[in-house]
């Protein structure tokens, strides 16, 4: 069985990273969308929401599944028979800091598949889509309908 992990911190998830997994999906028997656990980094979500948030937008797919993990991806890996990490790539901005993380994580023996975003979500992130809706932007076409309905909650006034 092929496996592949899509890791992140998905703080929230978006659109752009749901279409990394259904194509990796289509890749890979299982793909496994690994949250990394920070304990450094207070998100807007916990790790528990973010998982259920997750879980939802994935409940179609019946090869993906979401856990969460802490420590080296690769190790992570190792432990679950994983043999591909799968990233998009969105402008040629992502691309050093992808490449570094992708030659070390080769190094440590698990090798990067990387998908080229779909441009309708090349400029997405969950750092922006948090901005946007702080302040009660619209970001309903952006990401899956259970995050904008957290996202409102989460900043109501
Ligand atoms: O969504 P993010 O925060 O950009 O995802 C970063 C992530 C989770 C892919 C990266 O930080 C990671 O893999 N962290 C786990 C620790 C690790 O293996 N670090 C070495 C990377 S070369």
């Amino acid at each position: 069985m092929r496996k592949a992990v899509c890791p992140g911190s998905f703080d929230p998830v978006t659109l752009g990273h749901l279409d990394v997994f259904a194509r990796a999906a289509e890749q890979f028997d299982e793909v496994t969308v690994g949250v990394l656990i920070n304990s450094t980094k207070a998100g807007l979500f916990t790790i528990d929401e973010r998982i259920e948030l997750l879980r939802e937008c994935v409940a179609p797919y019946k090869n993906i599944k979401v856990e969460s993990f802490q420590g080296l991806l690769v190790d992570y890996c190792k432990v679950n028979g994983i043999s591909a990490i799968v990233k998009g790539l969105r402008a040629v901005s992502d691309f050093d800091y992808e490449l570094q993380m992708a030659q070390m994580n080769s190094q440590l023996g698990v090798d990067t598949l990387f998908v080229a975003t779909k441009p309708e979500f090349s400029f997405l992130s969950s750092s922006i889509i948090k901005e946007i809706a702080k302040y009660q932007g619209d970001v309903s076409a952006l990401v899956p309908t259970a995050v904008n309905k957290a996202l409102k909650a989460r900043f109501k006034k």
